[in-house]
């Protein structure tokens, strides 16, 4: 069986779904891998790393025409889409739970398609192939470095002859993997951290990792199901809104990152509590999209720095801006999927199978994933939403 890797085509992308140090389990498992050239350009993985590999290089028509399996990181565009042929396979972060169109275009066109973003998160066996957790571990770790780098301060306490600074206040809003390793990482560098999530069982781990975890009298628990947090009531979201306005007007960072599947990111950080802050503060908000984000005042993709000097930093896709290492998590996030729907050399899907029944969106001509059929069936479609299964 032919695996091809193609270079992605989302802009501003530039992680690659198969890294040259992951060919080896591949070819392992009998597969031979075509990779298109370019593919790991902008990840720093040049053609001829591949080649080393045991990889081919070819062009894109080339590797369309002979890929029975094409693995990638977003999902294709309406182009690629049309580029595919029945039969042919593609892996990657689909999203199809947020863009059930494409998934309907790619069960038109006769493709199977796989998506990670829907595997089942919390079974053990399938941890290896998590790539929402490798890629929120790298947004976490990548967004306190853009805070630092804005941030007009140290993040360390110091002491030198010429003076004292202080350390940096960090605020880490919603505690699931990014919100943890955005802990961990500001704590490395010498910030004073507390951090908030609305699941009680995240206080634990934030304290383990060094932040002072802020228990809010408003709200006791939303846990929701699958480890995620449920959507908060109107009451409860201005209660917590209202308590965290005065923590975080002495913060110099918010981080944010809260999210919950299928809503729109609730509002942490409203105008007010912006207003609050000192000039010289930042606030990162990992959670902003086109359907809003957890700072109120967020643009998607922008800086914008407020009348009282407070920049709010909206990345959209923090993973692609440290393409080299997210790649590589990524890389045998993917590899691990594919060898576990692999035998003798071939894909073989059991859907009987929690992990190919959960990551399986498109077969033979039909949308099979039942999240994804619902949200294409109903009149209006879910805001957003990823899936836990
Ligand atoms: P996520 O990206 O959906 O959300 C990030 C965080 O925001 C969550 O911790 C959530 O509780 C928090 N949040 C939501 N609404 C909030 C609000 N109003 N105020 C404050 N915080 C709010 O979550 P992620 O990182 O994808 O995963 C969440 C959790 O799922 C993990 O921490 C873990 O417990 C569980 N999980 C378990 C896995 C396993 O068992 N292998 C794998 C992945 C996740």
């Amino acid at each position: 069986m032919k695996v091809g890797v193609v270079k992605e085509s989302a802009p501003g992308e530039r992680r690659v779904a198969l890294v040259p140090e992951a060919l080896g389990k591949l070819a392992a498992a009998g597969l031979e891998v075509l990779v298109e050239s370019g593919a790991g350009a902008a990840a720093w993985a040049p053609d001829g790393a591949y080649a080393d590999a045991g990889a081919t290089v070819v062009s894109r028509d080339d590797l369309d025409a002979q890929a029975d399996v094409i693995l990638r990181v977003q999902k294709p565009s309406p182009d690629e889409v049309k580029r595919m042929r029945k039969g042919q396979t593609v892996i990657g972060l689909l999203q199809p739970l947020i863009d059930p169109k494409t998934a309907q275009a790619l069960a038109d066109a006769g493709v199977t398609a796989i998506s990670l973003d829907t595997l089942p998160r919390t079974l053990s066996r399938a941890q290896t192939m998590d790539a929402l957790s490798s890629q929120a571990n790298v947004g976490g770790y990548k967004a306190v470095l853009v805070a630092a780098d804005a941030y007009g301060r140290y993040f360390p306490l110091l002491t030198t002859a010429a003076g004292t600074a202080r350390p940096a206040n960090v605020l880490i809003l919603g505690i699931g993997v990014a919100g943890l390793q955005a802990i961990g990482t500001a704590r490395r560098l010498g910030a004073i951290v507390k951090a908030y999530d609305v699941r009680p069982e995240t206080k634990e781990q934030a304290e383990s990792l060094g932040a002072q975890f802020l228990v809010l009298k408003s709200l006791a628990d939303a846990s929701g199901t699958g480890g995620y947090a449920r959507e908060l009531t109107a009451e409860e979201r201005e209660a917590q809104q209202n308590e965290l306005n005065d923590h975080i007007a002495g913060m110099d960072i918010v981080i944010t990152t809260a999210q919950v599947p299928g809503r729109r990111p609730p509002v942490l950080v409203t105008a007010k509590a912006v207003a609050a802050m000192k000039p010289g503060s930042v606030i990162v908000d990992m959670a902003a999209s086109s359907l809003g984000g957890n700072c109120e005042l967020s643009k998607p993709t922008e800086t914008i720095v407020t009348e009282n000097a407070v920049a709010i930093i909206a990345p959209e896709n923090l993973p692609a801006t440290m393409p080299t290492g997210a790649s590589a998590f990524y890389a045998r996030n993917i590899s691990a999927l594919l060898l576990h729907l692999v035998k003798d050399g071939a894909l073989a899907l059991d859907t009987t199978d929690e992990i190919t029944a959960g990551t399986l969106i498109t077969h033979e001509g039909a949308v099979v994933h039942e999240a994804t059929r619902k949200l294409l069936s109903s009149p209006e479609p879910a805001e957003s939403g990823r899936g836990s299964a």
